[in-house]
C-alpha cells in the first residue's frame, strides 16, 4: 500500500533563457507507517519534492498524489501537513497556540496531545511565550509539534534538524520515528545522517534525479 506516490515527476522555475530544470523524471513512494528520508547536496531538488509532495506546488509534468488525488488539491492538516525549511509559524501566536491551531476546527481537546508533543519536544517551558520570542531551534521544534499534531496521513519535513545540538535531534528523530510507527507516512528531506539512521530508506537525489 502507498500513501504517497511521485510518478515520472519533471519540475523547474521560470521561462526562455533564465529557465531552470529541477527535476528530471523523479519517481517515489512514501507507504503508511514509512519513515523516508530524502538525502542530496545543496541545490538537488529536495525542497522542491517537498513542495510537490506537500501540494504547495503541482509539478509541470508527471503525478505527485496521496490516496490518489493530487497533493495539490488536499488543503487538510490532519491529511498532509509539512514543517517548511523555513518554518512558517504565525508570529502573532504564542508557542501553544501555534501547535493547537490545526486541531481548533475538529472536535477533539488538544491539550493532552500538545502535552505529549511539548514533552518530547522541549516546548513545554516556554508555551505561553509569542514564538517569535523563541530561539530558531525551539520555533523549528514547534513548527515539528504543529505538523504532528493531527496524526496525519502524510508529514512533509524540509531539514527539521538543521538548528538542533545532539540532544534536541535525537528528540525530533523520536516523535518522527513513533509518528511512522502510529501509521503516518513520513518524508523528511535532510542532511542529517542521524535522520539516515532512523529512516525506513534513504533516497538520494542528485542534481534532480534519483540516485540509484
Ligand atoms: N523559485 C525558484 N526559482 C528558480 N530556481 C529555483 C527556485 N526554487 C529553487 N530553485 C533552484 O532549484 C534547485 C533546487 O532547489 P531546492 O531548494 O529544491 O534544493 P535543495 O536540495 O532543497 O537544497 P538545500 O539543501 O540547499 O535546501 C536549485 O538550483 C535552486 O536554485
Ligand atoms: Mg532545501
Amino acid at each position: 500500500m502507498t500513501a504517497l506516490e511521485l510518478s515520472a515527476v519533471r519540475h523547474g522555475y521560470g521561462a526562455g533563457t533564465g529557465r531552470v530544470e529541477v527535476l528530471h523524471d523523479v519517481s517515489l513512494t512514501v507507504a503508511p507507517g514509512e519513515l523516508l528520508a530524502l538525502a542530496g547536496p545543496s541545490g538537488s531538488g529536495k525542497s522542491t519534492v517537498c513542495h510537490l509532495a506537500a501540494g504547495i506546488e503541482r509539478p509541470e509534468r508527471g503525478t505527485a498524489t496521496l490516496d490518489g488525488a493530487p497533493t495539490s488539491d488536499i488543503a487538510d492538516w490532519a491529511r498532509i501537513a509539512v514543517v517548511p525549511q523555513q518554518h512558517g509559524l504565525l508570529a502573532g501566536l504564542s508557542v501553544h497556540d501555534n501547535v493547537a491551531l490545526p486541531a481548533l476546527r475538529g472536535r477533539d481537546d488538544p491539550a493532552a496531545t500538545f502535552a505529549r508533543l511539548a514533552e518530547a519536544l522541549d516546548v513545554a517551558a516556554f508555551a505561553r511565550r509569542g514564538v517569535t520570542e523563541t530561539s530558531l531551534g525551539e520555533q523549528q521544534r514547534v513548527a515539528v509539534a504543529r505538523a504532528l499534531v493531527l496524526a496525519p496521513r502524510l508529514v512533509v519535513l524540509d531539514e527539521p534538524t538543521g538548528h538542533q545540538d545532539d540532544d534536541h535531534v535525537t528528540q525530533v528523530t523520536g516523535v518522527l520515528a513513533d509518528a511512522a510507527r502510529a501509521g503516518s507516512a513520513v518524508l523528511v528531506a535532510s542532511h542529517d545522517q542521524r535522520i539516515w539512521e532512523v529512516a525506513h530508506r534513504v533516497v538520494r537525489l542528485d542534481e534532480g534525479r534519483v540516485r540509484s
